[in-house]
């Protein structure tokens, strides 16, 4: 799974009409997503093939807060707040930073029982927003939405959220995600909703066509307009077929992984510059020049980030470490900020049901938090970003590079 090197990082076609399946270390690395898919994979064949193992898993990677057992329904909704509970005391070593960060709630995957309780995520939520005005979840399984959003009401916070419909492959599993997704509009509105991702890499899995990806992000946007919620913006998280997509989309969104493409950590800062401008600003702004279209829209890094272990686990020069986290961290985040480049860092804490679900011990470990909430790194960037304000869309964009 090691990556081929190429000295070319990206190409740009003069059409605008770039492929990322051209630029080596992202088609061949076990990124995220290829983990993801060689996982569900070993998952699927060791859920049928190995049902006598599940339980004894379940206890071992879902053990809830508060002695709950693990259940394998799709969860309970949340209680209704009926009290506001303050943010509590502040963390002297945090600092909102981060232009946004990537969050999954434990105890949200449906296949392992739903195990999330407002508890956890009202004590993640504490430390979210004192380092980012945004986040951006993965998917609606567990109800995982009502306990967030339910989660602000109660600490009387508001933040920007990205839900995520999650796209694989099982027609169930969307239209599972896509009735909590409209429920949980009719449930919280709109407010805090900054935009609705249609799968995260889905393409990239080859878990859905393009044209079945275009016909839903079509049928979410004109129902979105439909409820009143002609603003929010609907993408997915992809730059494949970048051409047929970005039509259809209101931005276009990129995981980037400079630890995929083997850099140094000295380098991954410049090397994202350069990726997310060659792959996925440039290409934006040249087929909307194609198209004739008067505005560009923008592009956006939906995920950032660097494991923290085992140091075994590198890819060429991309060690993980807390280390080299903290040095991405120390060039990436308030340099991004200056330039106007939107992020979301992946990502919030360590998602331990990884490392056995993908066979993968580096899966696990990306978080800036560890499982527990704690911070890793001996300080964060500090640059401080203001609290998201309801009704705030916008995404920045970086002035072209060499300009
Ligand atoms: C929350 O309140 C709404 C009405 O405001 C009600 O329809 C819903 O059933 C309640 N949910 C729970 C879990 O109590
Ligand atoms: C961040 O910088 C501000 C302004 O310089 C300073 O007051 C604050 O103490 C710093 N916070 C941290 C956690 O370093
Ligand atoms: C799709 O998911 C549903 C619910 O999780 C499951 O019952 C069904 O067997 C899956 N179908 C396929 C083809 O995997
Ligand atoms: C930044 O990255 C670009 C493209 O990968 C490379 O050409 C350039 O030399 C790098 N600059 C520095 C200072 O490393
Ligand atoms: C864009 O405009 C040019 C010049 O007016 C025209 O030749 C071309 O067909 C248009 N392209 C599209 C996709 O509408
Ligand atoms: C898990 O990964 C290890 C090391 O890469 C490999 O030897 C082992 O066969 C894998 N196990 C499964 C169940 O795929």
């Amino acid at each position: 799974m090691i990556p081929e090197h190429t000295d070319i990082p990206y190409k740009i076609s003069s059409e605008g009409s770039i492929l990322a399946e051209s630029y080596k270390p992202r088609q061949s690395r076990c990124s995220f997503s290829v983990c993801l898919k060689v996982g569900a994979l070993i998952l699927i064949a060791g859920i049928v093939l190995s049902l006598a193992f599940l339980p004894s898993l379940l206890s071992r990677m879902v053990t809830p807060a508060r002695g709950k057992r693990p259940t394998a329904h799709p969860g309970n909704l949340p209680a209704n707040h009926t009290t506001t509970v303050g943010l509590g005391p502040l963390d002297p070593r945090l600092v909102r930073s981060f232009w946004g960060v990537d969050y999954t709630p434990h105890g949200t995957q449906l296949q392992f029982g739903c195990g999330v309780t407002q508890e956890e995520v009202i004590q993640d939520l504490r430390l979210l927003y004192q380092i980012t005005p945004r986040i951006r979840l993965y998917g609606m399984d567990c109800n995982q939405a009502d306990y967030v959003l339910n989660g602000m009401r109660i600490l009387n916070i508001n933040m920007g959220v990205i839900l995520t419909i999650w796209v694989d492959s099982n027609q169930t599993t969307y239209q599972r995600q896509y009735d909590t997704f409209w429920r949980v509009l009719e449930t919280y509105g709109g407010d805090n909703i900054i935009g609705v991702s249609i799968g995260n890499e889905a393409l990239f899995r080859k878990e859905v066509s393009v044209s079945t990806l275009v016909a839903s992000i079509r049928d979410v946007k004109k129902k979105m307009i439909a409820m009143g919620y002609p603003k929010i913006p609907v993408y997915t998280s992809d730059i494949r077929e970048l051409p047929k997509l970005m039509p259809e989309q209101d931005a276009v969104l990129d995981n980037v992984h400079p630890f995929f493409a083997g850099t140094l950590p000295q380098d991954a800062a410049n090397w994202t510059w350069h990726y997310f401008y060659g792959v996925d600003q440039y290409p934006t702004i040249k087929l909307a020049e194609k198209l004739n279209q008067t505005q560009t829209k923008p592009a956006m890094i939906s995920e950032i980030g660097w494991p923290t272990f085992p140091e075994d686990g590198s890819i060429q020069a991309a060690i993980p470490s807390v280390e080299n986290q903290k040095i991405l961290l120390d060039t990436f985040i308030c340099q991004a900020n200056r330039r106007g480049v939107p992020y979301f860092w992946f990502e919030f804490k360590d998602e331990p049901w990884k490392q056995d679900m993908f066979n993968e011990t580096r899966e696990s470990f990306w978080g800036i938090f560890d499982k527990d909430n704690n911070l890793k790194v001996s300080s964060l960037p500090n640059c401080t970003l203001p609290v998201w304000k309801k009704g705030d869309l916008f995404i920045p964009q970086p002035k072209p590079l060499d300009s």
